[in-house]
């Protein structure tokens, strides 16, 4: 029996705004603001007789057990041999990859199945007379819970948040018993790696029953300038009947703690009300600014406050034009984007939000603003991220509508197609409710290559149209202030999707010589490339000649290669794609492309095209899934930043008489010279549109040395050495000091070094891990497509030279200390402090 541990957050939410890159001064301010905050809500608290509104991280303590069992919702029902663990948690990424699992290359081999949850807990008697309910951010999938015998309900969508009510059945004097039953047996039902299990965050919220009803709160900001925005805020409430009146008012700080608009208390009629105030020379958010406010909303009766809520407030402006494209608070930009699937490698679908954050750094660093949610619901963690660290999110609900994608929903088995006629209306519904607050969500898309783009001859209404207007119709009965948009494989006028009229912007996936003639085919219209490139690369193997393209074969068949890897040089591509360098040159030079998401930013597991088994996750990442960038990321960096690039590659340990070619990308500079022990090997610069510069060299054992020049002065140097043999483990924490709240990460990256530290790129070695301390190791990988060791694991083999440990806090503060040990090389070690950052 365990009682609940009390996590009070009053409301505020954005406790995690301490871990973004900012200065002192900044952190000198939210510290003060973050005081500030605290003392009023918690001042606020006081005031009424009863706490507000407690939202429990309920993650901890529960029992598991992978397989079907009888009887298992009973609250007699005997769990003390299941298994204990803490939340979010995926068990298909602790399975061994299986040739022969149902979930085939798409699943990346992982297999599904059923499993159970279930918590013991019991409730505080100072919460009776409240409302107390549960919130799943998402459950893989078809999941059916239960309190105390009770069924609470169904949801199949596997990507969806749900609240249940369970006031009517709580016990107040016995232990509860909370089951989750999940479902992922049919297999496949997805095109991707989707994990199993409740693999987002559980919350329990404790509310008075007049409260804000869940996502009841929505802000709009119907007019924004430089001088004035107009903030409008609808409520939605839910009251008991009650002689005294009903009142609620809004207040709006800036990140300072400053109070810097109030609302008028209005009465709360109906469910529904709203009310409006102004802000003074807002400060706008932006990609490169991501300013925010936070709404405080209260509810009272009579004069005794009922409910409190914090809403993050990001106020903006943005367009799509014909013409220019895309603009964010009036200036033109172009929507520089992924597309991501939500595993986290090594830690698979359970959500880490340091995990997310971490994924979102090293994009930002490449020059990456913008993100599409491929292609389902993501989780509020990457949402919250996205408003504080200032990305644009096109946020995605659907890969299938009616008609199904993968083998098994053919034959009408499983997949979302399943449910969609049930479900849809409510999915999109509490989709649309839950994220139509953020200001980083800017581009609604209702699907993903939906077969239905193709109308049939004797389909006098298209089904694709009848489903495209019912779904826009659901989003804009909630939200009309953002553009609507499918992803499209069938560009042409005949897509029922496009031709009935009903989406805001045209998307386009693939099909370059449709982003062409775009204007011609479709006046007036507006153009997002919704999904480009799907160029494949394995990090650190390169295939030459490099300036020759290798493109899988149109007719699908088999691309082979006996390493089951693909070239990193920028060379390789799926038919229907293209490489990043021929893509972004034709987004670049056409101004009513408003932006582009590319396939995609990470490496995620499943769809390990070109390739199949002993393939098993993606080769379309410019990050690999061990999150190591490939080289063409600095492609990217080189076009998309202001940052100054000089990035030369491939590594240089070759064999004596190679002929090798090495690219080089750069910026700020005129042109680069490559110089081999010494001696020039000449000058080189871009030529026309071209984003990269070679040189074909003979190798010979030594140093590469490439320099940048403007002007002729010299901006910037690089070195490639030939590394001699491994001497070294070499291991760097990305953070040294994380936080003491069992969820917090370091991921420590591995490298085999030479006796002078030089990487040694082909290096493979097995390096074993240990660690004491208040720590625990969450995950191992390297990036390699076709390794089969587990995730789970604490060894790893290098993979070219490199390989990740990821390390997880406990709740108890102290030192973690690791050990990396391999055959015939000194131990390398590292040690990471947890503290209690926030209490
Ligand atoms: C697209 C699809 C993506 C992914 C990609 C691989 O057509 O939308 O989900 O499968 O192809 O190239």
């Amino acid at each position: 029996m365990k009682s609940i541990l009390f996590k009070c957050y009053y409301g505020i939410t954005n406790y995690k705004l301490l871990y973004y890159p900012i200065n002192f001064q900044q952190m000198k301010k939210m510290t003060q603001f973050m005081l500030l905050m605290l003392f009023l809500l918690t001042s606020i608290t006081c005031y009424s007789t009863n706490n507000l509104r407690w939202i429990n991280n309920f993650n901890d303590n529960w029992r598991f057990h992978l397989g079907d069992t009888l009887n298992v919702q009973s609250p007699s029902f005997d769990d003390t041999s299941w298994r204990k663990l803490d939340l979010p948690h995926d068990w298909s990424i602790e399975e061994a990859f299986d040739k022969n699992s149902l979930a085939e290359p798409g699943g990346g081999y992982l297999n599904g199945g059923i499993g159970w949850y279930r918590k013991i807990f019991t409730v505080d008697k100072v919460w009776q007379g409240k409302d107390v309910f549960i919130d799943f951010d998402g459950v893989y999938r078809n999941s059916t819970v239960w309190l105390n015998n009770h069924p609470l309900g169904l949801r199949p969508y596997g990507y969806i948040s749900f609240r249940y009510d369970l006031t009517p059945y709580l016990l107040w004097d016995k232990t509860n018993v909370i089951a989750v039953k999940v479902d992922n047996s049919q297999q496949p039902n997805s095109r991707w790696y989707s994990g199993s299990g409740i693999y987002r965050n559980v919350s329990l919220v404790v509310i008075s029953p007049f409260h804000f009803a869940h996502w009841g709160i929505f802000v709009t900001t119907p007019v924004v300038s430089e001088k004035k925005a107009t903030l409008n805020v609808q409520f939605q409430t839910k009251v008991q009947s009650t002689k005294e009146s009903i009142t609620i008012h809004s207040q709006l700080y800036d990140n300072q703690g400053n109070l810097v608009a109030k609302s008028p208390v209005i009465s709360v009629k109906d469910a529904v009300s709203t009310t409006s105030m102004e802000v003074v020379v807002p400060h706008l958010w932006s990609t490169s600014d991501p300013y925010l406010y936070t709404l405080v909303s209260s509810l009272y009766v009579g004069n005794q406050l009922k409910d409190q809520l914090s809403t993050t407030v990001g106020i903006r402006y943005f367009n799509f034009d014909k013409d220019k494209g895309f603009s964010l608070n009036g200036k033109p930009m172009k929507i520089l984007g992924v597309c991501d699937h939500s595993d986290l490698g090594c830690l698979g679908s359970a959500v880490n939000k340091r995990a997310i954050e971490r994924q979102l750094e090293l994009l930002k660093n490449m020059g990456c603003n913008a993100i599409r949610t491929s292609h389902n619901p993501p989780s509020p963690e990457l949402l919250d991220l996205a408003d504080h660290m200032g990305f644009i999110i096109m946020d995605e609900a659907f890969d299938m509508w009616e008609t199904p994608k993968t083998t098994m929903d053919v034959l009408m088995v499983n997949g979302y197609s399943r449910d969609f006629d049930k479900w849809h209306k409510r999915d999109l519904e509490d989709f649309v409710r839950r994220d139509r607050n953020h200001p980083s969500v800017m581009i609604w898309s209702v699907g993903n290559e939906v077969p239905e783009q193709y109308s049939y001859k004797n389909d006098s209404i298209p089904r694709g149209a009848i489903i495209m207007k019912d779904l826009c119709s659901i989003i804009r009965s909630l939200d009309t202030t953002r553009p609507i948009v499918t992803a499209n494989n069938n560009p042409n006028p005949d897509n029922p999707l496009i031709s009935c009229g009903a989406t805001d912007l045209i998307g386009i996936n693939y099909h370059m010589n449709s982003w062409l003639s775009f204007p011609k085919v479709y006046p007036g219209n507006k153009l997002i490339i919704t999904e480009a490139t799907s160029a494949l690369e394995t990090r650190g193997w390169y295939q030459m000649p490099s300036d020759s393209i290798l493109r899988v074969p149109p007719d699908n068949s088999l691309y082979t290669t006996p390493t089951h890897f693909c070239s990193a040089y920028d060379n390789c591509s799926t038919p229907w794609g293209s490489t990043h360098e021929e893509t972004w040159k034709v987004v670049k030079a056409h101004p009513y492309i408003s932006g582009m998401f590319i396939w995609t930013g990470f490496d995620y597991i499943g769809e390990p095209t070109p390739y199949i088994w002993p393939s098993r996750s993606s080769y379309f990442g410019i990050i690999d899934l061990a999150g190591f960038p490939k080289d063409v990321y600095y492609m990217y960096q080189s076009e998309w930043t202001n940052k100054t690039v000089l990035h030369i590659f491939p590594h240089w340990n070759w064999n004596p008489g190679q002929l090798v070619d090495i690219w080089a990308y750069y910026n700020d500079a005129d042109e680069v010279e490559l110089f081999l022990n010494g001696k020039s090997l000449g000058k080189k610069h871009k030529v026309s549109d071209q984003l990269h510069v070679m040189w074909r060299v003979l190798f010979e054992p030594g140093t590469l040395r490439a320099v940048s020049y403007k002007n002729g002065k010299q901006v910037m140097v690089t070195e490639e050495k030939t590394a001699g043999p491994a001497a070294h483990i070499e291991l760097t924490a990305d953070h040294s000091k994380i936080n003491a709240d069992n969820s917090d990460l370091s991921f420590v990256t591995v490298q085999i070094v030479d006796k002078e530290g030089t990487l040694v790129p082909t290096a493979s070695n097995l390096v074993n891990f240990s660690i004491t301390g208040p720590g625990k190791i969450v995950g191992v990988d390297n990036g390699s497509e076709i390794d089969h060791n587990p995730f789970k694991t604490n060894y790893r083999n290098a993979f070219f030279g490199k390989c990740l440990i990821v390390i997880q806090s406990t709740h108890k503060p102290g030192i973690i200390h690791l050990i990396a040990s391999s055959k015939g090389l000194p131990s390398g070690n590292i040690n990471i402090t947890t503290v209690n950052i926030l209490k």
